[in-house]
């Protein structure tokens, strides 16, 4: 019988994470060592229960403040077959943002009505694309995207519900690279400038074109509420402007995700609750003001949706200690499978599998990968209990935008994921082989 002991760190790992009986983390009843050991490592280990009770907290969160909310998972963060069919169960809608995407979701089946198209640049190939398979939205992003959508639809002779992006120039305060809602940023609208007006002018005159209402996106991982009560309020007044001048009516509206995960114990998330509520009263207000109804409102979680509900699994290979500077302990991945401290010097906590509760013995470290980049780096800081070659090392809050932006650099395979589901355990995804890295030479 398993004698699980809870750890204080554990809440931003899955929910059922413990130290077990063989003082190894476990997820789920599922040992780490042990998957470590029949899988190998690199490793991506998802539990299925932490995302299923994710769905849930979002939908009865929002639906609890207005009814008519739809939770759209934001595939980007992380994309794969077993995954979609899962949201499709629960009930999920999803956005793409490219073709490829879109391919997922097409090979799963995925209900077309519930699948929404961002994106900045989609090109007029993927656009039929998605009208060919009846995609329930279309999110605008240009204004060559507009033409390129009456072309299609017009030739088609049907009708196409759309959405349209606008940029609300309010900062999130997250990093430079993750804001999306500034002024200065390629994707959407922009109101401060007109050209949002010009959107929705334009297509109030194209019959095939049906816009259902509006949407922005402020940037990620927002861990504060006011951005959010903010922009609703500003995109409500300018709405308001664009049913006197156009006849424009808000019957979908869209704050987009960008809500905030625990990546370090001592930067805590607020609950999606507190995200909804703040959402759900900015939404009726700004109605009420501003005399519209209350529309549908489509959320769209990427990170804090499986984000909690991945870890990453490396192994020890190399200890290198520079006296009086630093000790850098290199693990088998890094860079080509979670970019985002590289990128955007995102901070993760790391933790041993095996020596979790040895509390003495701290090395304070730099976790490294095993890319040929001095920034190829998983951690800094870090205090690892004995760290010792061929130990296991597990970074938690790996579920979102690590294996989704992972990359072949230095012909390095992507690593295999693992699902853990009511104790037992599966590949969703294998390890990549050297012979899938020849797949794709033609000579
Ligand atoms: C339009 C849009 N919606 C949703 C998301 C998902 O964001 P997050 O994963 O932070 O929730 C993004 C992320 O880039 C986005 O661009």
């Amino acid at each position: 019988m398993t004698e699980n002991i809870h750890f204080p760190e554990s809440d931003i790992f899955p929910i059922n994470t413990f130290v077990n009986n063989k003082k190894n983390i476990s997820i789920g009843g599922v040992d780490l060592e042990e998957l470590a050991n029949i899988y190998g490592t690199p490793l991506y280990v998802y539990d299925e229960n932490t995302i299923v009770e994710t769905i849930k907290d979002f939908q009865t969160s929002f639906q609890s403040e207005i009814p008519n909310s739809v939770i759209s998972y934001s595939t980007k963060a992380f994309s794969n077959p077993y995954l979609l069919r899962l949201l499709d169960e629960n009930g999920m809608n999803i956005d793409v943002v490219t073709g490829g995407e879109l391919a997922i979701a097409k090979h799963v089946k995925f209900p077309p009505q519930r699948i929404n198209f961002h994106g900045n640049n989609k090109s007029p190939e993927e656009l039929k694309d998605a009208i060919d398979y009846g995609l329930g939205h279309i999110t605008i992003d240009s204004f060559n995207e507009i033409e390129n959508l009456k072309k299609i639809t017009d030739d088609l002779n049907i009708t196409q519900d759309v959405m349209i992006r606008v940029s609300p120039s309010i900062d999130p305060h997250t990093h430079l690279l993750t804001t999306t809602g500034v002024l200065d940023s390629k994707f959407g609208f922009s109101i401060e400038t007109g050209d949002a007006e010009k959107a929705i002018e334009s297509l109030m005159s194209i019959d095939s074109l049906n816009l259902l209402g509006l949407h922005f996106h402020l940037g990620s991982p927002i861990f504060e509420l006011e951005p959010y009560a903010e922009a609703i309020e500003y995109v409500y007044k300018f709405s308001a402007e664009m049913k006197n001048k156009y006849g424009l009516d808000i019957r979908e509206f869209s704050p987009g995700g960008g809500f905030a995960i625990g990546y370090e114990t001592d930067k805590k998330p607020l609950p999606i609750s507190d995200y909804a509520k703040i959402i759900g009263d900015a939404v009726k207000k700004a109605c009420d003001l501003n005399g519209f109804n209350v529309p549908k409102i489509i959320l769209e979680p990427g990170r804090a949706l499986v984000g909690r509900s991945g870890v990453s699994i490396y192994r020890i290979g190399s200890i290198k200690s520079i006296p009086g500077v630093r000790n850098y302990i290199s693990v088998d991945g890094g860079m080509g499978d979670n970019i985002r401290p590289a990128l955007y010097g995102s901070e993760y906590s790391v933790f041993s599998v095996t020596k979790i509760l040895e509390k003495e013995g701290l090395m304070k470290s730099t976790i490294s990968g095993k890319f040929c980049e001095s920034g190829d780096y998983l951690a800094r800081d870090v205090e690892i209990p004995n760290p010792a070659i061929d130990d296991l090392l597990v970074l938690p809050a790996s579920g979102a935008y690590n294996l989704a932006m992972a990359s072949n650099y230095n012909m390095q395979v992507r690593p295999a994921v693992v699902m853990i589901k009511d104790g037992s355990h599966f590949l969703i995804r294998r390890r990549e082989s050297y012979e899938d890295l020849l797949s794709t030479s033609l000579i």
